[in-house]
């Protein structure tokens, strides 16, 4: 949620900062505000709306300058208004402050400037930072040191970025909300995701917990929590610009869609050798002390993380998926010989990071899957294991998930082999056969799906349920949070058995039920399924692989070319996405930026 840049040292700053929240639009896109500083001062403009919208008037607005902050806003603390909009400045307009996260003890510093006389203009937590930077301007020329002790009177979460008007130096510090420096030809980056300057340069360090960034156009000073100065490591990208800009395509999410054949390889790439899985993260002998696993993690990676469970446990290890937010509230049991997977795209999700937390605290061992090099969760865990899906901007998920379930079955096919109560895949080879043929046979799915044709006959029906069992039924939930997400319609993911003991009640003739199968040993009680809601006169789209015979008893089939049953459920998924998508389209949403929703949550 909320997205920072600041550009140091070029004169077309303005420029850059705006397209630099335009790559973050997806952490939040209610407001939008950029602090220019000059030899003149420091000049905010700021107002509700997307970025895409507020640019031309913020950059007429703004003089020129060669140090730019800029913020986008997903709101925690007050409605989207221009008032609430980010930079903040204080009572002088000298100091302007953009934030992300939440400070905690607002309420309380916000009583005590009042008292001293400060007028607050908005209903952020963040307004105390500026005030705060200003009053300790009157005790100190330094503005370094007036910003450290703003900062150590915070409590909570934030990346905070503040220019003064008496600084040519950018001030930045980080506790629990990422900030990555950039470092540019002539000038430097602080952002809270690579993506924001992505096009300029691939060389970034990541800041930690506590330390404090004084960065101009040609150094960046780092100082930890101490006050020590600190070196961060510097390190290249491995991601290709190309991927934040949507090129031809009218939304990203379709770009990403379709770029899920490229995203898989790269997640395979070197990790499969013949019948055996070559994890360098993970050698073999790695998990001989695991017995059980637990995925932790949010929304769509939460799905990823029930599929994985299925796995394992067709694997005889006893694993199971947890709601992050729910798992942090300490009462799942763990052990030492418990695995804990953090399952994040982002790696910054707040409720998936407690929940990682907690279960270090507890005693298990822990690792996160994760596509984002130096974020939170990679930085907590000895190991992360990389999904290598490239950037995703599209605040629905899609390649990512296709990036997680690849990456889960091969960590699981690891952990199976290693643990003592695991046992290998009889097929193992077959299996990985499969799992290398699933770009190509995405590619398929890409040319031949019918998605668009099904959702012109279904898109102005009451509700829209998504069924399937083992494998499929995590990824019915995930079609159906897909659907709602970007379409706003009623939409719900079953365990397809479990249809009649309630669900049922909501069926009507206007109800449309996608039924997944997967080639398996389960595909009869699903199409037995089918037909109970086709009595009750719901239309019934099956997804189903090639051969799969459905008894004429559908109404429309989205076919999947034939695969390992455990892999099916990856390309049904794909057909899905394409609903999701075209129904999205032919409602006329904002897909990339559906209503309510950020990309990547770092509140709790
Ligand atoms: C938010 C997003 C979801 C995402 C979830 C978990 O709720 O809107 O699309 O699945 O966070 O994100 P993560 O980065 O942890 O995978």
């Amino acid at each position: 949620m909320c997205g920072i840049i600041a550009c140091i040292g070029r004169t077309d700053t303005v420029d850059r900062v705006v397209e630099g929240l335009e790559n973050l639009e997806y952490r939040g896109y209610d407001s939008a505000g950029i602090a220019v500083r000059n030899d003149d001062g420091v000049a905010v403009d700021k107002h509700a709306g997307k970025i895409s919208e507020l640019k031309h008037s913020i950059v007429d607005e703004l003089p020129d300058g060669t140090i730019g902050i800029g913020h986008t806003r997903w709101s925690t603390h007050g409605p989207p208004t221009d008032a609430n909009a980010h930079p903040h400045t204080g009572e002088t307009g000298d100091v302007a402050v953009v934030h992300n996260g939440i400070i905690e003890n607002y309420d309380t510093l916000r009583d005590e400037l009042t008292a001293e006389g400060r007028t607050f203009t908005s209903d952020t937590d963040t307004e105390v930072v500026p005030h705060l930077i200003e009053k300790h301007l009157e005790d100190t020329d330094d503005v370094e040191t007036a910003f450290r002790r703003a900062v150590d009177e915070l409590d909570g979460s934030y990346a905070i970025v503040a220019v003064a008007a008496d600084s040519d130096t950018v001030y930045a510090a980080r506790q629990d909300s990422p900030l990555v420096v950039g470092y540019g030809d002539g000038c430097h980056y602080l952002a809270s995701d690579v993506p924001a300057f992505l096009e300029h340069t691939d060389q970034v360090s990541f800041l930690e917990d506590g330390d404090v960034a004084a960065v101009t156009d040609e150094t960046v000073d780092i100082t930890d929590a101490d006050g020590e100065s600190v070196s961060r490591e510097r390190e290249t990208v491995d991601w290709n610009a190309e991927e934040t800009v949507k090129g031809q395509y009218e939304h990203f999410m379709l770009k990403e869609i379709d770029s899920q054949p490229n995203a898989i390889s790269n997640t395979l790439q070197g990790r499969i050798d013949g019948d055996d899985v070559v994890l360098e993260e993970f050698p073999e002998g790695t998990f001989a002390d695991v017995s059980a696993v637990q995925f932790v993690a949010c929304g769509t990676s939460y799905h990823a993380g029930l599929y994985a469970a299925r796995l394992l446990n067709k694997l005889d290890v006893p694993a199971t998926a947890h709601r992050a937010s729910e798992y942090a509230s300490g009462d799942i049991p763990v052990s030492a010989d418990t695995l804990a997977v953090a399952v994040t795209q982002s790696g910054e999700t707040a409720d998936t990071l407690a929940a990682l937390r907690l279960a270090q605290e507890k005693g298990a061992q822990t690792t996160t899957v994760t596509n984002v090099v130096g974020s939170t969760a990679a930085r907590e865990v000895e190991t992360p294991l990389y999904i290598r899906a490239g950037p995703e901007i599209g605040v629905a998920a899609t390649k990512t998930f296709s990036s997680q379930v690849v990456t889960l079955s091969l960590l699981a096919e690891r952990v199976a082999e290693d643990s003592p109560v695991g046992t290998v895949r009889s097929d193992r080879a077959a299996f990985l056969d499969a799992l290398q043929r699933i770009p190509e046979q995405i590619d398929e799915v890409l040319e031949r799906s019918t998605a668009e044709h099904v959702c012109r006959s279904h898109v102005h029906d009451d509700a829209y349920f998504f069924i399937g069992q083992g494998t499929a039924c995590p990824v019915a939930k995930e079609g159906a949070l897909k659907f709602k997400e970007i379409t706003y319609e009623h939409a719900e993911g079953f365990a397809a058995g479990e249809l009649k003991h309630g669900p049922l009640a909501l069926v009507t003739p206007d109800t449309v039920v996608f039924a997944m199968f997967t080639g398996g040993d389960r595909d009869t009680k699903t199409l037995n399924n089918a037909k109970e809601v086709q009595a009750r006169g719901a239309d019934i789209v099956a997804v189903a692989p090639e051969g799969v015979d459905l008894d004429e008893c559908t109404d429309e089939v989205l076919r999947v070319p034939s695969t390992h049953p455990d892999l099916t459920s990856l390309l049904t998924n794909v057909q899905l996405q394409l609903v999701s998508y075209h129904a999205a389209n032919l409602l006329n949403r904002e897909i990339d930026k559906p209503r309510n929703l950020a990309k990547s949550v770092t509140v709790e």
